[in-house]
């Protein structure tokens, strides 16, 4: 990777030490350039007129995606955001009363609250299958609880506490031999790891723009394989997802896209579409390989300093998040710190974790999370201010 050229396409990287990408990643700069200059033509022409004349880029969105996702453009929706994307899936899927949800330790909070929700209103069944010492999922555990009444198996991909890569195609491979509709949430992989739907066998699959994808905030995607969009029904529908056939009739649109709202966010859709064609070209492998190899880097560097301690489980499976946590000072006091010195990082903490972190007795922690234009540079002098 030209790792000179990729930073100098992200301006800040020479101002700050960007190690909160789990948060949200720094765009390049042809990202920002693309939806600025939309904005700018909505200001000349009129904001219809602007997205009649970006057809092609907004056509190109759902290419950009489906390249990312090794799928068809037909089975990508654009989706304000990953929370809402996953929402929808999960309102679709035909479920009856009795029926059992199966998610894992790690699934993100927002996931899991809408689950809890759902279930009170719906009568169904949510079961947590729990992390093994390595902070995967126990797969012996889930394969026990597979049975006829599981409709769905719902996974977050990579948690945002924890830097595990969770073994999806593994639980693809039973969900798709139990036919059990199966979710997956790749918002923290998508862009820092290789993600292809047929490999994963996931049937629905949700990402973020802001994350790994470097795109823009308040943008987001789903996935629908082709075979299964006809058995889920969308909650809500509106003029752009039907076809109106009379007073009393209307269908569904057939793809994807029944999920989409009309009204949307043009120009970060446009910009979403060329970050994702942004890190297809970069490569996601290579991408994924330096992200492993500087977070690894990190890990072993923090280990090294006294009064630190690093909370990743014992895996060879970990990607660009690092946890840690100081014997000297508070999760949200060193985050401060740091910041006051040029260093992004965040803070995870416990309430939006609470399934995970109380089950390996977790409060608040430190997280840093690494892309690949960082460097060793950067990790030295992280890990030079946490000495001092
Ligand atoms: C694993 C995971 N899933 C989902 C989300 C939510 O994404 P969005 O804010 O786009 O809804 C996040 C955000 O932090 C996340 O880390």
């Amino acid at each position: 990777m030209d790792i000179e050229q990729l930073r100098h396409d992200t301006p800040a990287c020479a101002r700050l030490i960007h190690f909160n990408n789990a948060g949200a990643a720094l765009s390049p700069q042809a990202v920002t350039t693309s939806v600025i200059e939309h904005l700018q033509l909505e200001q000349q022409v009129g904001g219809y007129e602007a997205a009649a004349r970006a057809s092609g880029q907004l056509e190109q969105f759902y290419h950009a995606i489906a390249g990312l996702l090794n799928c068809n453009p037909r089975e990508i929706a654009y989706a304000e955001n990953a929370s809402r994307g996953w929402n929808h899936l999960l309102h679709a899927i035909p479920f009856e009363p009795g029926d059992r949800i199966l998610t894992g330790q790690s699934e993100y909070a927002s996931n899991y609250l809408s689950l809890l929700h759902f279930a009170r209103q719906k009568q169904i069944g949510i079961e947590v299958i729990e992390n093994g010492d390595d902070g995967r999922i126990d797969l012996e555990q889930l394969r026990q609880r597979l049975d006829s009444d599981v409709r769905l198996i719902a996974l977050t991909h990579v948690a945002s506490q924890s830097g595990v890569v969770q073994p999806a195609q593994a639980v693809g491979r039973l969900a798709r031999q139990h036919r059990i509709f199966y979710l997956l949430d790749a918002s923290q992989s998508a862009g820092q790891c290789p993600l292809d739907v047929t490999e994963l066998q996931c049937d629905m699959l949700v990402g973020t723009g802001r994350k790994y994808l470097r795109g823009p905030r308040g943008t987001g995607f789903l996935y629908v394989r082709n075979a299964i969009v006809e058995y889920l029904e969308p909650a809500t529908v509106e003029l752009h997802t039907v076809d109106w056939r009379s007073a009393h009739s209307y269908r569904i649109r057939d793809d994807a896209r029944r999920f989409e709202s009309w009204e949307s966010n043009v120009a970060g859709k446009i910009g979403l579409g060329v970050a994702a064609d942004y890190a297809v070209r970069t490569g996601i492998p290579a991408s994924a390989e330096r992200i492993r190899q500087l977070a690894a880097h990190l890990r072993s560097a923090l280990r090294s300093i006294p009064g630190i301690q690093v909370h990743e489980p014992d895996t060879d499976q970990l990607c660009g998040l690092v946890t840690f946590s100081s014997e000297h000072e508070s999760a949200q006091a060193l985050h401060e710190r740091l910041q006051e010195r040029g260093i992004n990082s965040s803070v995870t903490r416990r309430a939006a974790t609470l399934l995970d972190f109380d089950r390996r007795g977790l409060n608040d922690i430190n997280r840093a999370s690494l892309h690949y234009y960082n460097t060793e540079e950067e990790i030295t002098a992280f890990c030079g201010q946490l000495e001092r």
